[in-house]
């Protein structure tokens, strides 16, 4: 059985920041903001800390971690970074952006972290509560969504309260996240780069990046295995591409039209994607059985937001 704590949430600041620090230092998980959506973080050279990430969250061990960084430095002494690896760390870090490489065999990385794969997914985020924290602890954190596995990410405080209350000590709360999906992950390798989760980096500018062919999805050798399973999903069903509120439903609209709830009345598609989990979060706490969703467009970012709606409705 799990330990029982009581959960804080702790305004982001100099105080906040050590307290967290001392926490990740004793191997603890803390919930952390960064640009995308609010992470666990805890020690990745600490396989009891790494473990203890997987138990506050009920995640399979068989699904491995992004390593977070403060800075290129410390990338490069985890990871092997090709020249196209090169190209997307200088042009896309810090930011939502995560690579999958070929990890170094000294990089003391608890291996549960890659759980089992040869490979380490990092990222070197912008957002100064995770960039502080890593520097102040001085360890490499391990970081997934601080929501327990399977359900909807975590873009405010609140929400990893919702979902994690009892079973972590600390949340850094500095208000919702700006992205408000989770980064893109990409594996850079000989002659493509392969898409493995669509974010807030889309295909195009990868390959414009990296001047290499983007491939959507996981080929047969490198898979994001979190990617395999139903995610991101709410209690209630959710239907696609609705136009309006059918009995019982609870309709997140986009656009001008009437509905229960508007990602973005402009039809402003960075502002809907850091809207959707909130109201996805929203209408899953109405009095509504059903969610409806309003159809995005494709373009930019509203790739990733059908990614992460096709797994809410599956
Ligand atoms: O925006 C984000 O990426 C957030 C913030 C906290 O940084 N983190 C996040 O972590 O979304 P998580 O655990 O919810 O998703 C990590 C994904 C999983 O689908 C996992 O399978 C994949 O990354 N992953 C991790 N290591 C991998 C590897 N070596 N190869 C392929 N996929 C990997
Ligand atoms: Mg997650």
């Amino acid at each position: 059985p799990n330990p029982v704590f009581s959960t804080r949430i702790c305004r982001y600041g100099a105080e906040a920041l050590r307290e967290a620090a001392l926490l990740i230092r004793a191997g603890e998980p803390v919930a952390v903001p960064t640009e995308t959506v609010y992470g666990l973080a805890a020690d990745a050279t600490d396989s009891n800390a790494v473990a203890a990430i997987y138990g506050a969250k009920g995640r399979p061990s068989f699904n491995p971690l992004i390593v977070h960084v403060a800075d290129k430095d410390m990338a490069q002494s985890l990871a092997i970074f090709s020249p196209a690896a090169e190209k997307l760390a200088s042009r896309f870090w810090p930011g939502a952006l995560t690579l999958v490489l070929p990890v170094r065999e000294d990089s003391g990385l608890s291996p549960l972290v890659m759980a089992g794969l040869l490979t380490v997914a990092l990222r070197l985020p912008a957002h100064p509560a995770m960039r502080a924290l890593i520097r102040e602890s001085g360890r490499p954190l391990a970081a997934p969504s601080a929501n327990r596995s399977g359900s909807i990410s975590p873009t405010r405080a609140e929400h990893v309260l919702a979902s994690l209350n009892g079973k972590i000590r600390l949340i850094l709360d500095e208000g919702p996240t700006s992205e408000g999906l989770e980064s893109t992950i990409a594996a850079p390798e000989q002659d493509c780069v392969r898409l493995l989760r669509p974010g807030p980096v889309t295909a195009a500018m990868l390959e414009e990046a990296a001047g290499l062919p983007v491939i959507i999805g996981t080929g047969a050798k490198i898979e994001a295995p979190g990617q395999l399973e139903s995610h991101y999903a709410p209690s209630k069903p959710v239907r696609l591409n609705a136009l309006n509120a059918e009995k019982d439903e609870y309709l997140i609209g986009f656009g001008l039209m009437p509905c229960h709830m508007n990602l973005s009345v402009d039809a402003d598609i960075q502002e809907a994607a850091a809207n959707l989990f909130a109201m996805l979060h929203l209408a899953d706490a109405s009095a509504a059985k059903r969610i409806a969703v309003a159809p995005i467009p494709d373009e930019g970012i509203g790739a990733a937001i059908n990614d992460r709606l096709r797994r809410a409705a599956a």
